[in-house]
């Protein structure tokens, strides 16, 4: 368990920190490893201003696989045991809400969809369905795309005239937005039996979106679109449809849900090194590159924020939309300078 990566081991005084690592744009940009980040992870082990095991999380926007798979690729990468315990994605949770629609039919959109289909189904959703799943029933539904081989094997069949869709959960950011916004928008107008007659909408389909941001920083030199700009756009065509834009649930940094989340996350990793007092009294340390996301929420949670330039933020573009506690250079100037404020 994640109690393996901060056991008491050489030290009994508990650590008076921990920390809420993002990924994209602090650990890694694309699929490189930024160098500074295994140093800066090492370090929590022990050989720190502390001398103490200092707990983390990692707590990314991202997504598309699950936790288990995800953090085991992370391990690879990072030099570190990353456990799904102390992973944070941006759908982790809906782990704790999957259960209202364990009799219900639910959406899924985002990645790869059929890993994102086993990834929904491990959370507990039961009768889990892609836009996919909707193309290959009628092909009409959008012209302009054909499923591939391996998208006609991983189909789930199924006749969306007769099978209600209860709820959209936007997991990861969708590969084909066109085809996603023209299903949302028959599920939402058709009040949830695509191809039945548009009705004027209400709210009875309920749509999740689990990651706000406009943009994010990958492996190219600019920051690239997020499931954000997915939002805006389905937003953008569902105002144009109906005059107004349609109501939905926002998970994700820098939403208040998801910090709520990640501070019992957090707490459960300390207490199960230095027991119930340290998790309580412990400051937690965000270290993010999107003053949008991670310093905001983090501000907002009432934690320390350290703003890394490393990712989205460029400081020859002026000062951050939200002023975090400290900015450095990147992730391992950041680890330092929140343990010897600490120390
Ligand atoms: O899709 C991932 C991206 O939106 C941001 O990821 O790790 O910077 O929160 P991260
Ligand atoms: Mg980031």
């Amino acid at each position: 368990s994640a109690a393996r990566c901060i056991s008491n081991a050489g030290s009994t005084r508990p650590s008076p920190l921990a920390f809420a690592f993002d990924i994209d744009g602090v650990l890694l940009r694309g699929t490189k490893v930024l160098p500074e980040a295994k140093r800066a992870l090492a370090s929590l082990d022990g050989a720190n201003a502390l001398g103490v095991k200092i707990p983390y999380i990692l707590m990314t926007n991202g997504g598309g696989v699950g936790e288990d798979e995800r953090s085991a690729r992370l391990t690879k990468q990072l030099g570190v045991p990353i456990t799904p315990a102390n992973l944070i994605q941006a759908h982790t949770i809906l782990k704790s809400h999957a259960h209202e629609y364990a009799d219900k039919n639910v959406l899924v959109l985002g990645g790869r969809r059929d890993v994102l289909r086993k990834v929904a189904e491990g959370y507990g959703f039961r009768n889990v369905y892609t836009t996919l799943d909707v193309k290959s029933w009628n092909p009409n539904v959008w012209p302009f795309y054909d499923l591939t081989p391996s998208e006609v094997a991983s189909i789930k069949p199924a006749d969306f005239s007769t099978t209600p869709i209860a709820a959209i959960f936007v997991f990861h950011d969708p590969r084909n937005w066109a085809l996603d916004i023209q299903i949302m928008s028959d599920v939402i107008l058709s009040r949830g039996l695509i191809g039945a007659p548009y009705t004027s909408p209400d709210d009875s389909v309920k749509v999740v979106f689990c990651n706000p941001d406009l943009v994010w920083r990958g492996g190219f030199e600019r920051s690239r679109l997020g499931q954000g700009a997915f939002r805006e756009a389905f937003q953008a065509v569902f105002t144009a449809l109906t005059g107004k834009p349609y109501p939905h649930v926002q998970y994700g940094k820098p939403t208040t849900a998801t910090y709520d989340f990640a501070r019992g996350v957090l707490q459960q990793r300390i207490g199960e090194a230095y027991g119930e007092p340290a998790a309580r009294q412990a400051n937690f340390y965000m270290v993010g590159d999107n003053p949008e996301s991670d310093i905001a929420g983090a501000n907002a949670a009432g934690w320390s924020s350290v703003l890394v330039h490393t990712g989205v933020y460029d400081p020859a573009s002026g000062p951050p939309a939200h002023a975090p506690t400290h900015e450095a250079p990147d992730v391992e100037a950041a680890v330092r300078w929140a343990v010897e404020r600490e120390a």
